[in-house]
């Protein structure tokens, strides 16, 4: 209903576009921006345009993949799509959307704590390669059952993100009055009702069928409206938890263990010593601590450190293809993406998913032949150069 067609977007810029336009505000905004000055935001992208590529010229690439193995696995692209609470928000079912996509194109999917669709179904009515993200709480019994499901769902990795030890301070939402628990005022109402597509397609939907859409994961005692998070909100606060509380975490998980949200090989090795088998070297998209660093730049001191020990995998502010591969060049194994794919998601649902891989599909493709790279072994640091750019972009 009232839905762009995502064949008329060229990018992932362009499906940024559609989405703004589909969506109120204050959710656009919720998904789009960073944190306080939204330094981390820009810099992560700033960053990008640091590192130039070496071209290698009249080296036969007509035959290129893509293919990457994974802890033993293989996938059709070295792209994974990350954790985002809030995919179905943007669209109707929207983690169904990006699991099927993701199965489609052989990649992972990484369910979210915070996701309106439960583990549960999402293994059942999809399958694939699914990872589940988990959101250590204080309440540490609680986020025990969580894995305890996770395990019986049949989730091939454990995602535990460590990179908020308390909340963010997105000044923006509060603006927006997209507070928690969400209060309707006269603003955040009519930005509602002047986005008919969204207000119809998604929230009119989940009103018609399942009711407001909840954080179906969560324990019955804390599964309120995904607007409420009053209970929640005080069990789930993690300022408490250490590196022990990994070490539990591996003793009770059987099988691969990813810790998300490292920036130093110091802590990288912290995380191989508790016996994870893998890193996700990441500043959450530049969403939480507005001073981080950005994870591409931080990566080569990562993989120094860890790259033979560990699968190091990276995300924040991928958008093109060429992105993709400076950080494979880099010594990553695997880049998420948390932003394109929702976009994709809100979109067209499925088919907005599946346009946003294409996209990095075909980047990819098109960065290897200019490196003279057949598949992404090939791919390494001689490849790299680093260079100042005088100006930050001014979005994403
Ligand atoms: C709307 C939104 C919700 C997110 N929710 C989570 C989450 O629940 N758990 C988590 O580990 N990361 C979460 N992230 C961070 C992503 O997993 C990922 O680190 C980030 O989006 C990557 O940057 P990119 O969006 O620029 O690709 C979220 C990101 C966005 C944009």
């Amino acid at each position: 209903m009232f839905k762009s067609n995502p064949d008329d977007a060229q990018n992932v810029h362009d499906l940024r576009e559609m989405a703004k336009k589909r969506l109120p505000k204050w959710l656009f905004e919720f998904v789009d921006r960073g944190t306080e000055d939204e330094v981390a935001l820009r810099n992560n992208r700033a960053a990008f345009e640091r590192i130039k590529l070496k071209t290698q010229v009249l080296v036969d690439v007509s035959k290129r993949d893509q293919e990457t193995t994974l802890f033993g696995k293989r996938h059709d692209m070295p792209i994974g799509i990350a954790p985002t609470g809030a995919a179905g928000m943007l669209s109707y079912k929207g983690e169904l959307s990006l699991a099927r996509a993701a199965k489609a194109a052989n990649i992972p999917f990484t369910l979210a704590t915070g996701s309106t669709t439960s583990m549960e179904d999402v293994a059942k009515q999809v399958g694939g390669t699914l990872w589940f993200q988990l959101y250590m709480w204080s309440d540490v019994r609680l986020s025990h059952m969580l894995v305890e499901r996770a395990k019986n769902a049949g989730f091939e990795a454990l995602v535990v993100t460590v990179d908020g030890p308390v909340n963010t301070n997105r000044e923006y939402n509060t603006r927006n009055g997209f507070t928690v628990p969400f209060r309707y005022n006269s603003k955040n109402t009519l930005d509602v009702l002047k986005h008919p597509g969204w207000m119809l397609g998604v929230l009119g939907r989940y009103l018609l069928t399942t009711g407001m859409p909840r954080r179906e994961n969560y324990p019955t005692e804390l599964k309120e409206r995904y607007t409420q998070v009053s209970a929640a909100e005080r069990k789930t606060r993690n300022d408490s938890l250490s590196w022990d509380d990994l070490q539990v975490l591996r003793d009770m998980w059987p099988g691969k263990l990813i810790v998300k949200g490292i920036l130093t090989p110091q802590d990288a090795e912290r995380a191989i010593a508790k016996g994870a088998d893998g890193i996700v070297v990441s500043n959450h998209g530049g969403r939480n601590f507005d001073s981080s660093m950005a994870p591409i730049a931080v990566l080569p001191s990562i993989v120094d450190a860890v790259g033979h020990r560990t699968t190091v995998i990276v995300d924040s502010g991928f958008r093109r293809g060429s992105d993709v591969v400076k950080a494979l060049a880099l010594g990553a194994k695997l880049v998420l993406v948390g932003r394109s794919t929702l976009w994709g998601a809100t979109v067209a649902e499925d088919v907005g998913v599946a346009r946003a891989i294409q996209f990095y599909r075909e980047e990819i493709s098109r960065t290897m032949a200019y490196l003279g790279c057949r598949n992404v072994s090939e791919l390494n640091r001689n490849l790299i150069e680093y260079t100042e750019t005088p100006h930050l972009p001014l979005s994403m």
